[in-house]
């Protein structure tokens, strides 16, 4: 069945500095990958504290949100933006709880993260916050469209 490309739903991943520092990046990319979710933005780069506050202004009368926007501005981020049917939900699935000690193995917090302060990941937790990330993080000229079609570069 095709779906076409300008109704697919698209949702903001990012690997968080942990996740770049252990070594993690190839690891969660190649799940999202596998799944059958197409990659149609990435960057690498620093965020400073005032982006990470922006990113996490639902969360700033939060304890934690000091700690939070060092901590994501603290090192290199993969940005990401990738498609796909229920991508956004699914997304979180492969995700899993944001508490690592929560996650269900399987998940990539529950296989490769311990504490709630450094769990690798974020991913948009629905289609307005999907589409408020993606323009925040995003040009709209950074997202690629493309068809996959595996066998026109075997041969
Ligand atoms: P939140 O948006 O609630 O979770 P998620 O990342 O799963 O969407 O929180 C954002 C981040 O804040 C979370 O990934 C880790 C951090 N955080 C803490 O450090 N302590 C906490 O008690 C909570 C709830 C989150």
């Amino acid at each position: 069945q095709e779906a076409h490309a300008a109704e697919m739903e698209r949702t903001f991943i990012a690997i968080k500095p942990d996740g770049v520092q252990r070594g993690l990046i190839a690891e969660i990319i190649s799940r999202f990958e596998r799944k059958g979710f197409k990659l149609v933005a990435i960057k690498i780069l620093i965020p400073s504290k005032e982006f990470a506050q922006k990113h996490y202004d639902d969360l700033k009368e939060r304890p934690f949100f000091n700690g939070l926007c060092e901590f994501l501005s603290s090192g290199p981020v993969i940005a990401m933006v990738w498609e796909g049917e229920g991508v956004i939900k699914y997304g979180r699935k492969l995700i899993g709880a944001t508490d690592p000690q929560k996650s269900e193995p399987g998940t990539i917090r529950g296989d490769l993260a311990v504490v709630v302060g450094r769990n690798i990941i974020h991913g948009s937790d629905g289609p307005e916050t999907a589409k408020n990330e993606i323009n925040l993080w995003f040009q709209p000229q950074e997202l690629v469209s493309y068809t996959i079609n595996a066998e026109k570069w075997i041969y």
